[in-house]
């Protein structure tokens, strides 16, 4: 059991709780820091209050800024479909809340430069309650931990070898700037920022200011402007009016009434793309495997559950549903985008090919594929799937 006063003091300086830290962690701090500074464990809380250097030293020691590049993927992939797809002006400015050391702020630079968006059009900001881990951002050296499950491709284009490590070179570090903020005590954020990350910053937060930082985050956020969260974050209450944006597992949001896609219609135009100018496509028919009105509801579920991040349930969902209904394509497309979300790429790339053999125009499920085999070392045919995507936009706005 946590001093009370330290409780308050977390919930004071940053809005944190510490079972949310590990109250194991929390205490072992306190311990340490006390028996450092050679003062009883019970007078330690006073000492908090009176000395600000060591209410910082106490903070940073229980700050939890373990991050890596391209952490859970998806989002970044997304981030680079939708920058090729035009969504954000330019320049673009993204905000990396809470951004740790850094690797999630170079990770969207990296992202929107596999765009093909030229450095001067891109302007990350990264800020975080943790001054040192500001420092390693800053600095841009990492070691093997960062880069867990990033494709080597990716660090061969963007990063540089130094050592037994890897930095970010200068011209990347150069789309990223750090800066000290409480996320609790910036006001209203913004207004600029077209795309906004704050992963893994809620899961530590008591219930106030939760809704504190959410509300500020929704506030500000435009129609074209995105809010990713993280996976672990839960989901935003209906009553922020955000709805879900992108593949299952981006976690990104925009602002908008939910999102209700007609039941018998799972062909709908994607809520992702962007609402201006193409005009939209005339509606299609109906695919070889449209489903009744009551299956169509089952696929509706599992796009629902998937958009939640409840991924079992909507593969369980979509699987029982294509079991009666193996001919529709959009149902395949929703299997594979849950298996990249699941990562499992070669189950996301037969999924996505059943689709595309049943719908050769699926545009989203063109865009997945070759975000898929640019992943796994295959441009030439990602290239190739991503000319096909753009006359299929064009034919379809013709
Ligand atoms: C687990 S990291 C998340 C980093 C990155 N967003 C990611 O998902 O990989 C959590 C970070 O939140 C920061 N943090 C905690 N409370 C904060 C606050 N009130 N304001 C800003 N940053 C905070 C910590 O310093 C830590 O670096």
């Amino acid at each position: 059991m946590i001093d009370p006063r330290v409780e308050r003091f977390l919930a004071r300086r940053g809005g944190l709780v510490a079972e949310a830290l590990g109250e194991g962690a929390v205490q072992a701090t306190l311990e340490r820091r006390a028996r450092e500074l050679g003062v009883a464990v019970e007078l330690y809380p006073e000492r908090l209050e009176e000395d600000p250097r060591e209410a910082a030293e106490f903070l940073e020691d229980v700050l939890i800024p373990e991050t890596w590049f391209y952490r859970d993927i998806t989002p970044f992939l997304w981030i680079t479909e939708q920058a090729l797809q035009g969504r954000w002006r330019r320049p673009l400015r993204a905000l990396s809340l809470p951004c740790a050391s850094g690797e999630e702020a170079y990770s969207i630079a990296i992202a929107l430069r596999e765009a093909g968006v030229a450095p001067a059009q891109i302007e990350v900001e990264g800020w975080d309650l943790s001054e040192r881990a500001l420092e390693r951002a800053r600095r841009g050296l990492y070691g093997p931990f960062s880069l867990r499950g990033v494709p080597g491709w990716l660090i061969d284009r963007h990063l540089r070898p130094a050592g037994t490590s890897v930095e970010a070179p200068p011209e990347l570090r150069a789309l990223a700037r750090f800066e000290q903020r409480n996320a609790l005590e910036t006001g209203p954020i913004g207004p600029d920022f077209d795309l906004i990350l704050c992963r893994n910053l809620l899961i530590y937060l008591d219930a106030g200011a939760r809704r504190q930082l959410l509300a500020a985050l929704v506030q500000r956020l435009a129609p074209q402007e995105v809010l990713i969260l993280g996976h672990a974050d839960g989901w935003p209450e209906a009553t922020l009016g955000l709805r879900p944006v992108g593949p299952p597992g981006a976690f990104a949001h925009e602002r908008g009434a939910p999102a209700h896609r007609p039941l018998t219609a799972p062909r709908a135009p994607s809520p992702r793309l962007p609402p201006s100018p193409p005009p939209p496509a005339p509606p299609r028919p109906p695919s070889p495997g449209a489903a009744t009105p009551a299956q169509a509801r089952q696929l509706a579920e599992a796009q629902q559950l998937a958009d939640r991040g409840q991924l079992d349930e909507a593969h369980l969902r979509c699987a029982t549903y294509l079991e009666r209904s193996p001919l529709d394509p959009a149902a395949h497309r929703l299997m594979g985008l849950l298996h990249v979300a699941r990562k499992s790429p070669r189950e996301a790339e037969a999924s996505l090919r059943r689709a595309l053999y049943l719908d050769p125009e699926d545009q989203e499920a063109l865009g997945h594929l070759a975000l898929l085999l640019d992943h796994d070392g295959r441009s030439d045919q990602a290239a190739l799937l991503r000319r096909r995507q753009e006359m299929a936009r064009r034919r379809g706005s013709a």
